[in-house]
């Protein structure tokens, strides 16, 4: 019987002896060119507000974008997401629709200052809305109400109606690529019909294809004021115990023709990542939301944790687990540190 050979023939710290040979194999790698990074704009002039919840991010006027991106694009990062706030939130969120609205300038001001940057615009309502939800909402006296549905009930097919107009219009307005962040059921494929109704067959969807009502996006919603007046998003972002009905929905957007696929939030979730990367050939992205961001550098302000590390760790830990791409608040941060 041949013996398998152990210890002392084997000694896997051979190769971890000098830097060269670790780059050697090295197995996960990190650029710059993985990188996505989401800005948030709001109406005004001249404005670059801190978000005391996430250190080191802002939201923009579309005026102070141009400065900013050209940085983004010099540090060799590929791509921004948009998040908007806008000037008026009312119950259907029309604004998301506007042409003249707050995301196509800002798409209009990204592509301007720097062309070859892939602008990518985030698809939901709940920045849009009065109550801060994801869509139309069952509301008794209004035109969509549904006495068989429950009061405060996210109207689903009447929502992708929305869906459909608005990612037209920031397509319109220059958006390579939209990203459905909403759960909503059959986002793709209404994204996908009206962008092609509409002449965009060449506009990308990324869609947010496995997104869990995650407590980790507390900041987020100082970020982009979007915090729901009543109730939480449990009724269509995914419930975090479940791991098989994350096939299910990446499933379902692959058949809606999804270009990307992603999954949110990112670390504590990377078994799904490592899923669906199983599964699917697709490009696929994580989104290290802002909760993530926001540990750490808590944690790093006091001295617990160097950031640039941890950060740095973080990201090649979610690249490991399957990610080709990451939305990160640390993309500008680690494009520089790469370098
Ligand atoms: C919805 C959206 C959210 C995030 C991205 N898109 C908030 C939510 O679903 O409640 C969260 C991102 C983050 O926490 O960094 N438009």
């Amino acid at each position: 019987m041949s013996q398998t050979p152990t210890f002392p023939t084997l000694r896997p710290r051979r190769l971890r002896l000098q830097a060269n040979i670790r780059r050697l194999v090295q197995e996960t790698t990190l650029s710059p060119a993985d990188l996505i990074y989401p800005l948030f704009i709001r109406p005004g002039r001249d404005i670059s507000r801190p978000i005391s919840s996430m250190p080191g991010q802002f939201q923009w006027s579309v005026d102070r974008l141009a400065v900013e991106v050209k940085e983004l694009a010099a540090l060799g990062l590929p791509a921004v997401i948009l998040f908007g706030i806008p000037e008026i939130k009312d119950a259907t969120g029309s604004d998301n629709s506007n042409p003249a609205g707050i995301v196509p300038q800002a798409i209009e001001a990204v592509k301007d200052a720097a062309p070859d940057l892939v602008v990518i615009s985030d698809m939901c309502f709940c920045e849009y809305t009065d109550h801060g939800h994801c869509g139309l909402i069952n509301t008794a006296g209004h035109d969509h109400y549904d006495p068989r549905l429950p009061e405060g009930y996210l109207l689903n097919d009447a929502t992708l109606a929305m869906l459909g107009r608005a990612s037209t219009v920031h397509a319109e307005a220059g958006a390579d690529i939209i990203a459905p962040s909403g759960m909503i059921d059959g986002m793709v494929a209404g994204i996908r019909s009206a962008l092609d109704g509409a002449g965009l067959s060449q506009v990308s969807i990324m869609s947010y294809a496995a997104k869990y009502a995650s407590a980790f996006y507390g900041p987020f919603r100082e970020a982009a004021e979007s915090p729901p007046s009543f109730g939480d998003r449990s009724q269509y972002q995914m419930d975090p115990p479940n791991r098989r009905e994350a096939l299910k929905e990446v499933a379902i957007d692959v058949a809606e023709g999804a270009d990307i696929l992603m999954v949110k939030p990112a670390m504590p979730y990377l078994d799904i990542l490592s899923d669906v990367r199983q599964a699917y050939d697709l490009p696929l992205a994580a989104y290290q939301v802002s909760g993530e961001y926001a540990m750490i550098q808590a944690a790093a302000a006091n001295g617990w944790l160097d950031l640039r590390r941890t950060a740095l760790e973080s990201l090649m830990a979610i690249k490991r687990a399957g990610a080709d791409m990451i939305v990160t608040y640390f993309a500008k941060d680690a494009a520089a540190w790469l370098e």
